[in-house]
């Protein structure tokens, strides 16, 4: 019996040990974390800047808040993965899937506001006038998005939002959300009701997003 009680308790001790043992997830996130950031600074910085806080014509910044909130992992990993086809950010596949989640959660480490990726991706689609849609863009977003919504290549300072590289990888909540709100410190005003920069109402956004997908239908799918 003794003999037994001593394992018991020996056990128990160990077990105690064990459990008392800093939490693992923690020091892996953190190892994470550090991963991340070499690897943003070897791989991204050059052009998203340190802290990814992005430069006009070069590479929008990646810590924005508004972008933090309403982007997906998904959105996150497959564009770092692919990359956008005809713009300069260039595709990181070669990374592995495990590097590119270390680079992400090192951006979401910069978040301050809750995800809203989830309600923005289930947004209903848009509906309207892409003929409306054109006016708009043509007036409001084509001096920085560029007329064909080619990006920096057009010699603005917006993204090449009428490309697949960008619009095969969002929803139309997102699209929606940021002409809505914009991109705080950056040059991405937001659009929507008076007090915004145009005073668009959520039907004139509708129209220039399903403008903007006819933009992208140029391209045959791969
Ligand atoms: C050679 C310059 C360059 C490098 C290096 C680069 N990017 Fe980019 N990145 C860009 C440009 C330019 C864009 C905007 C493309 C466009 O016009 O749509 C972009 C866009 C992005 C976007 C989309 C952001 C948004 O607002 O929707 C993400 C995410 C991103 N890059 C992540 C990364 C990560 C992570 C790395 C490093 C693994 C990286 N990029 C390396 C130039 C670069
Ligand atoms: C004064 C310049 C400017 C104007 C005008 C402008 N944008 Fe932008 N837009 C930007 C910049 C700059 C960004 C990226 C932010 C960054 O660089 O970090 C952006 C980002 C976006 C994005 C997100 C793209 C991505 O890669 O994630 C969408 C969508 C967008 N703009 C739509 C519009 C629409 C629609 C209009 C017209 C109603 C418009 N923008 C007008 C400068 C502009």
């Amino acid at each position: 019996m003794g003999a037994l009680r001593k394992v018991f308790y020996g056990l128990a001790g160990l077990a105690w040990l064990v459990l008392a043992t800093p939490v693992h997830a923690d020091t892996a996130s953190s190892a994470t974390l550090r991963e991340g950031q070499k690897l943003f600074t070897e791989n991204c910085a050059p052009c998203h800047q340190e802290d990814a806080i992005g430069a006009p014509g070069i590479a929008p910044s990646l810590t924005n808040q508004e972008l933090l909130s309403i982007s997906s992992d998904k959105f996150l990993e497959a564009t770092i993965r692919d990359g956008r086809l005809d713009t300069g950010m260039p595709p990181f596949a070669h990374l592995g899937r495990s590097k590119v989640r270390a680079i992400v959660a090192y951006l979401r480490a910069h978040a301050q506001r809750p995800s809203l990726a989830e309600e923005v991706d289930a947004e209903p689609d848009a509906y309207g006038d892409p003929r409306l849609g054109k006016l708009w863009y043509d007036n409001i977003c084509s001096t920085c998005h560029g007329l064909d919504g080619n990006g920096y290549f057009a010699g603005g300072t917006g993204t090449a939002i009428g490309l697949p590289g960008f619009l095969d990888k969002v929803s139309d909540g997102f699209i929606r959300e940021t002409i809505r709100t914009g991109r705080s410190n950056t040059r991405m005003r937001g659009f929507l009701g008076p007090g915004a920069l145009a005073n668009l109402s959520e039907r004139e956004i509708d129209d220039i997003i399903v403008y903007l997908r006819g933009l992208g239908e140029r391209y045959p799918e791969e």
